[in-house]
């Protein structure tokens, strides 16, 4: 592997002129490479997670299925949505609030025409288990008299030109300034500015428009920054921006609740896995942007962003019934979940579509809410190896040509492949299950992988397959997280011996770090006998394990 560590903008170039050339350069800054030795491709992983950082455990609930949409105006607007959800029995854990929270689209305000006294709808829908993350951009409306501002303007906080002027530009509400992330006691001063918002009871942050974004073009390069104590320029800081914004927001939410923070960030670098989430950003509602979900979120997922996501429907253009349905399919293990939607586009919650549609999609997200304590596993192990949730088959079978450049199928973790449809009018998917014996999650069909074939798929079914040998846990359904305790786990898995390790905590805090957990070690011999071994025990254990065998 090879890591070139430069910040400046960049040049990538991958045979474009001739395929026996690869050509990557910087404008600037140092050549700092670094390279990475391994046997094997997961190797190469650990190695970079370890030298850029890992994606942490997050908690439990932002596993969850998320609504959003740019265009819920009012309090009223998101009520109606938590009651549909809840009406509807489609499990649902968070609503995001985008920009018109806000009062003018000033950072750090409550819109109270709209979404009424501030917090109050936070606390309302939470009584039925919804929690809820809002948007917050970087760009400081130029406001005489708005705190935010004054504050940063008497600090010296802001960007500036060459000449020594605050730097202006514009964003959502209009003549903006832009914070020095740079620098600690900005990320410091922001940080701290979250938690008005937590004592709102608001559970993650959305950090967008972090490139920075401006409408009146780019950036100039020459606008002044600092990287630390050490002034420097936009050229070296625009691909850290975002990267910088995260940290002080990730601080924040540490700090002021104790809690593994939950931030969302559209812009990113190598590393900021340690601090946020990533989603991909303004994507359309189109097939070939279904398509490339795949290889996106798990090349996000093979650099270090094991916790990644689309807006799934697609954000600009209106989406189909068919497009939703294949995409809440193709996402079920997408690691962020999240469905999302621009204004002015068709409206994107389920039940804004005829009954199959809501009933395939109350179904996919059942099934994400099944398979909950698996992604979890697999953040945990990540945690410790940096592997993915999302894996590309070559990851896996790199002596096998037939996966270099396979984009409709992915692995959850190492042993459950996913072949979602990805193309409109289709009922049939070719399948390619790589050498080994698997086993058909719908069926129990047993199939000797190292072959094609074709899988009826019709607009309800989503092709899966569980290689031999191995154990999911999964949970009973439940409405949301922390709806009732887990008192259950159930172990899908294949005939014959198999074997898994589980763990289990309270998902919200960093009391596991202190030992107050429970590692399962769990294995079940040929004749069908399980044993548990817990090889750590700190914390209540469940009180029933249920073995579930595939296709049975
Ligand atoms: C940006 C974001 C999008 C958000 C919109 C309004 O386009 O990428 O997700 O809805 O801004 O805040």
């Amino acid at each position: 592997g090879m890591f070139f560590d430069n910040t400046y903008r960049s040049h990538v170039n991958l045979g474009k002129e001739n395929s026996a050339c690869y050509y990557y350069s910087a404008e600037n800054g140092n050549l700092d490479y670094y390279f990475i030795s391994g046997e094997k491709m997961t190797d190469i992983v650990e190695g970079y997670t370890y030298l850029t950082g890992r994606t942490p455990l997050p908690q439990l609930w932002t596993l969850g299925h998320h609504q959003s949409r740019w265009g819920y105006m009012s309090a009223d607007d998101i009520r109606r949505v938590a009651h549909k959800y809840r009406e509807l029995q489609i499990p649902c854990d968070t609503i995001h609030f985008d920009i018109d929270y806000m009062d003018g689209y000033r950072v750090f305000t409550w819109n109270e025409k709209g979404f009424g006294a501030p917090g109050a709808i936070i606390k309302e829908i939470a009584e039925d288990g919804f929690k809820v993350v809002c948007i917050i951009d970087p760009g400081v409306k130029l406001d005489p008299g708005y705190a935010k501002y004054d504050e940063g303007i008497a600090n010296d906080y802001f960007a500036k030109t060459p000449e020594g002027e605050v730097y202006v530009n514009e964003v959502w509400p209009g003549e903006s300034v832009f914070p020095d992330f740079g620098r600690k006691e900005v990320r410091d001063w922001w940080a701290d500015h979250h938690k008005e918002l937590l004592d709102m009871g608001i559970r993650g942050i959305w950090d967008d428009m972090n490139e920075p974004a401006s409408f009146r073009g780019e950036l100039p390069q020459d606008v002044q920054f600092h990287d630390e104590e050490r002034q420097t320029t936009h050229a070296e800081i625009h691909n850290v921006y975002g990267h910088n914004m995260s940290r002080a927001t990730y601080a924040g939410i540490r700090k002021h609740t104790g809690k593994r923070p939950f931030v969302i960030t559209r812009a990113a670098y190598a590393g900021t896995q340690k601090y946020a989430t990533v989603w991909t950003g303004d994507n359309q509602s189109l097939w070939s942007h279904l398509q490339m979900m795949v290889p996106q979120l798990c090349n996000l997922g093979m650099s270090g962003f094991a916790f990644a996501g689309t807006d799934i429907g697609g954000f600009g253009a209106d989406t189909t019934p068919e497009l939703l349905t294949r995409w809440i399919e193709a996402a079920v293990f997408s690691p962020l979940f999240r469905n999302h939607s621009c204004q002015g586009t068709r409206r994107q919650e389920p039940w804004q579509f005829d009954d199959q549609v809501v009933g395939i999609y109350r179904k996919y997200v059942k099934m994400r809410y099944c398979f909950l304590p698996y992604l979890y596993d697999l953040f945990y192990q990540g945690e410790q190896t940096g592997l993915p949730v999302m894996r590309p088959l070559v990851l896996h079978y790199p002596k096998d040509p037939e996966t270099y450049n396979l984009n409709g199928e992915f692995l959850v973790g190492e042993n459950l492949l996913v072949a979602p449809v990805l193309e409109q009018g289709a009922t049939k998917k070719m399948v390619y299950l790589p050498e080994g014996e698997w086993y058909d999650y719908w069926t129990g069909e047993k199939i000797t992988g190292g072959k094609y074939f074709l899988r009826d798929a019709p607009i309800d079914l989503c092709p899966m397959y569980l290689k031999e040998g191995t154990m999911i846990p999964m949970y009973e359904k439940m409405a949301y997280v922390g709806e009732k305790p887990y008192r259950t786990l159930y172990l899908l898995t294949t005939p014959g011996e198999a074997s898994y390790d589980h763990f289990q905590d309270n998902g919200e805090d960093y009391a596991y770090r202190k030992g107050v957990y429970n590692l399962y070690h769990f294995h079940k011999n040929a004749q069908g006998v399980l044993e548990t071994e817990m090889r750590h025990k700190n914390y209540p254990e469940y009180e029933q394990i249920c073995l579930k065998i595939v296709g049975k």
